[in-house]
């Protein structure tokens, strides 16, 4: 039988080394640093930006196969869950590693829902910010401010606390979200109605007005909730990633929830699905798409909504949703930009430079045309991505905190810049001109 381990000869010195490959293809980056050329040498380490390569945790949360387009939540494939779950039970899966029977499911709803109230206070937060705040920053500020208003979530090696936080922060996200909205809309703030469903009374925080009872439409409904399932956890992406490495100092997780729902913002990641529609909308018809195409082949421009770090082939999330947008325009109308990316998607998986680069449409490639036709902003877009990536991310933290193998996360780096030099005093420093190079560079 083959050993387990992969040989390695360092030609700098002739010696051999033999190094263990743990659960199939991983070596550790630390078994590296043996490799020396002399006993004071800080031995070899691997170079890797961005983390292409190399696995931060061990994790028994999510499991994605990218070139098979497999994401599974604790074993479940996707696709069962969006056909037959709902998020709060999806949520209970991914935070507590099982799906939960009747009574613990009932437990696990009502505990969630006495938590979606959130401090007058927050209230205050709101008002602070100008009538053009973009939802995510506020949402990003006040997820963070939670942190001020819970100083028992410290306590972050206790089970109890952890599970309390958990509870909290899926339970308030909703709330918080709904009340940036209507900020940036200039109308009062509806309060929870625990009657509805989790996806019921976030439509009814949103968009009730003067009616006593917000009625949601059980499609858009049922949409929002599949939509909530699909978000709800992605391994180690860049969100999920910020929690851990913030959490690995170990503040209260809502200090590390706020720098995931940063993460989250940005074009690449959460911001996709605005960025996407942008992109659609720009395109405006069938007949500029080809004109798109070739700037993306030239390098001008990322078709946004397509690619994935993981996937290198069609996002299985994407698909649920390119099935469910039909059922919702039954209720919406039907949102014109469906068609333009219909065809651009046809259009670019015939296309040589979309089939070797693998670049196949990803989550965001339809869900902002569904959001859009529910009739929100494009700016709730990301905001509505971090209201159920929520149950990942305590998912994940918590993971963190348990793992005895985990420590502060503290990436090595590769110096290249100057050697030592002394300093000189201001009057007789070069001239900006002879180092103009070295200050652009800086900025
Ligand atoms: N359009 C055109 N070309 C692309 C795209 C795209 N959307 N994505 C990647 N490429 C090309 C890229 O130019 C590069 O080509 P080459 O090797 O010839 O230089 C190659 O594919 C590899 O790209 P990369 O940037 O090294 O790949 P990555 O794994 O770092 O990036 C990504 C992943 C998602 C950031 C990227 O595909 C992208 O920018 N996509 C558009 C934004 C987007 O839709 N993001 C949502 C991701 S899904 C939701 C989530 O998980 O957050």
């Amino acid at each position: 039988m083959a050993n387990n381990t992969l040989s390695v000869t360092d030609n700098r010195t002739g010696k051999k080394y033999e190094l263990p490959i743990e659960e199939g293809d991983v070596i550790r980056a630390a078994d590296l640093r043996q490799i020396k050329v002399g006993k004071d040498d800080f031995g070899l380490m691997s170079y890797d930006p961005a983390f292409t390569n190399t696995a931060s945790c061990r994790s028994r949360i999510t499991y994605i196969d990218g070139d098979k387009g497999i994401l599974r939540y604790r074993g479940y494939p996707i696709e069962e869950l969006a056909e037959k779950s709902n998020y709060l039970e999806v949520a209970y899966l991914i935070v507590k590693g099982e799906l939960p029977d009747r009574e613990h499911y009932e437990r696990w709803e009502n505990n969630i829902k006495i938590h979606t109230m959130v401090h007058e206070n927050i209230k205050k937060f709101m008002e602070g910010y100008r009538y053009d705040a973009h939802p995510m920053g506020m949402l990003l500020g006040t997820v963070g401010a939670l942190s001020t208003f819970y100083p028992d979530a410290n306590d972050i090696h206790d089970l109890e606390s952890r599970r309390l936080q958990t509870r909290r922060l899926i339970g308030k996200m909703p709330t918080l979200a709904a009340f940036a909205y209507r900020h940036t809309k200039g109308l009062p703030y509806v309060y929870p109605d625990n009657d509805l469903s989790y996806t019921g009374n976030l439509l009814s925080m949103l968009f009730k007005m003067t009616e006593l009872k917000y009625k949601p439409d059980p499609v858009l409904e049922r949409a929002l909730d599949v939509l909530f399932i699909l978000h709800a956890d992605h391994e180690q992406n860049c969100s999920a990633n910020a929690m851990r490495a913030v959490g690995s100092s170990q503040p209260d997780p809502y200090a590390c929830a706020a720098a995931a729902v940063a993460a989250l913002y940005g074009p690449l990641h959460g911001g996709a699905n605005e960025a996407a529609i942008r992109m659609l909308m720009e395109i405006g018809s069938v007949s500029n798409i080809p004109a798109m195409i070739r700037k993306v082949k030239e390098g001008e421009r990322r078709l946004m909504g397509f690619g994935h770090r993981v996937y290198k082939n069609y996002d299985p999330r994407a698909k649920i949703l390119k099935e469910m947008a039909a059922q919702v325009f039954e209720v919406t109308g039907r949102n014109p930009l469906i068609d333009i990316a219909i065809e651009l998607e046809r259009i670019a998986l015939q296309d040589e430079y979309f089939i070797s680069h693998k670049l196949y449409p990803n989550v965001d490639f339809y869900s902002g045309i569904i959001y859009q036709a529910m009739g929100f902003p494009m700016t709730m877009f990301p905001v509505l991505f971090a209201i159920p990536r929520t149950s990942g991310w305590m998912a994940q933290w918590a993971e963190m905190v348990r793992d005895s193998e985990q420590k502060i996360a503290r990436p090595r780096q590769i110096y290249v810049g100057e050697p030592i030099r002394h300093y000189s005093e201001l009057a007789s420093r070069p001239k900006p001109t002879q180092r103009e190079d070295a200050v652009s560079e800086a900025i």
